[in-house]
């Protein structure tokens, strides 16, 4: 599979899944701009390492809950590229600017959340559908489970956002499907080298070992590099009839029953790990 010849946009692309995504799209000949938000040390290692795979690119700087400021980041995409062929909507800000439960959240941090996903991505999609090419590619990054579920109370704002995003990519994947366009949601398990590993070190060893005993039946953590596979394939000319679908890329952890116990499930214990 190659992407050669193909211009990208990867926001959030500095560090953590977006720069799996970033090297991926590298390694498959795609020039890449690279969009960070305040980590511009992080934004040139990932360019350093775009470059080292063969390609080039740049680094364009917005914050995505800025709608003028998504618009001068697709015009700097304009003037460096001329065209674009796949936009990745990656970026998300940290999470203690929207992270708390629904009965106490402020309005301020819900909408915080919707503008940085929902109304970023239509913004986006907007502003790169007149620079954009036939047969382009738009991919979301989604985090399904917190659009599905309503368990993990502090997650209301990022989880409603995220599911208007999934929305939103059904509806620009008929909007865009007669100039050959597609549009699609990518829902990661959890990743290591990712915001996984700002949390609690308490939190990342009780998630990862949840992962390991089985509630992700492949019995690890996602990588940044598996995102990148990911979105590589849905960029493929392979991938062209492929529109409006949100892909788990999680081994398999979307696929458990969370009404039962993982004996009744017949998932065997992790191996050193008493039944
Ligand atoms: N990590 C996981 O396990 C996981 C699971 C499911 C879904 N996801 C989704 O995957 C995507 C990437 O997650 P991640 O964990 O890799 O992210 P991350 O490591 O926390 O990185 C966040 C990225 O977003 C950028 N950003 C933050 N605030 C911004 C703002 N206001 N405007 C523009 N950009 C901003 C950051 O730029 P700077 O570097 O400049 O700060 C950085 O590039 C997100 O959409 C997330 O919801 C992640």
């Amino acid at each position: 599979m190659t992407l050669k010849g193909k211009y990208a946009l990867v926001t959030g692309g500095s560090r953590g899944i977006g720069r799996g995504i970033v090297l991926k799209l590298a390694q498959s000949g795609a020039k890449v701009a690279v969009h960070y938000y305040q980590k511009e040390d992080q934004a040139k290692a990932t360019l350093e390492k775009l470059r080292a795979a063969g390609t080039d690119g740049f680094l364009v700087q917005a914050d995505v809950c800025k709608p003028e400021e998504i618009r001068r980041m697709f015009a700097h995409v304009k003037s460096e590229f001329g065209a674009l062929d796949i936009f990745v909507n990656n970026a998300r800000p940290e999470v203690p600017t929207f992270y708390d439960g629904p009965m106490t959240i402020s309005l301020d941090m819900f909408d915080f959340a919707m503008d940085s996903q929902a109304k970023a991505f239509l913004v986006a999609v907007r502003e790169a559908l007149p620079m954009m090419r036939d047969g382009g590619r738009i991919i979301a990054m989604t985090y399904a489970p917190g659009g599905r579920f309503g368990s993990w109370q502090p997650w209301v704002a990022m989880g409603a956002a995220k599911a208007a995003l999934e929305v939103l990519c059904r509806y620009f994947a008929v909007a865009l499907a007669p100039r050959q366009i597609t549009v699609n949601a990518v829902s990661p398990g959890w990743t290591d080298d990712s915001v996984f590993n700002t949390l609690p070190q308490a939190a990342q060893s009780m998630i990862r070992n949840w992962h390991e005993a089985g509630w992700t039946p492949m019995r690890r953590l996602g990588t940044p590099a598996d995102l990148g596979n990911a979105v590589a394939l849905l960029c493929s000319s392979e991938a062209n009839w492929i529109t409006g679908q949100i892909l788990d890329v999680d081994g398999g952890a979307a696929l458990m029953d969370a009404h039962l116990p993982l004996e009744i499930q017949q998932i065997p214990p992790k191996q050193g790990q008493a039944a």
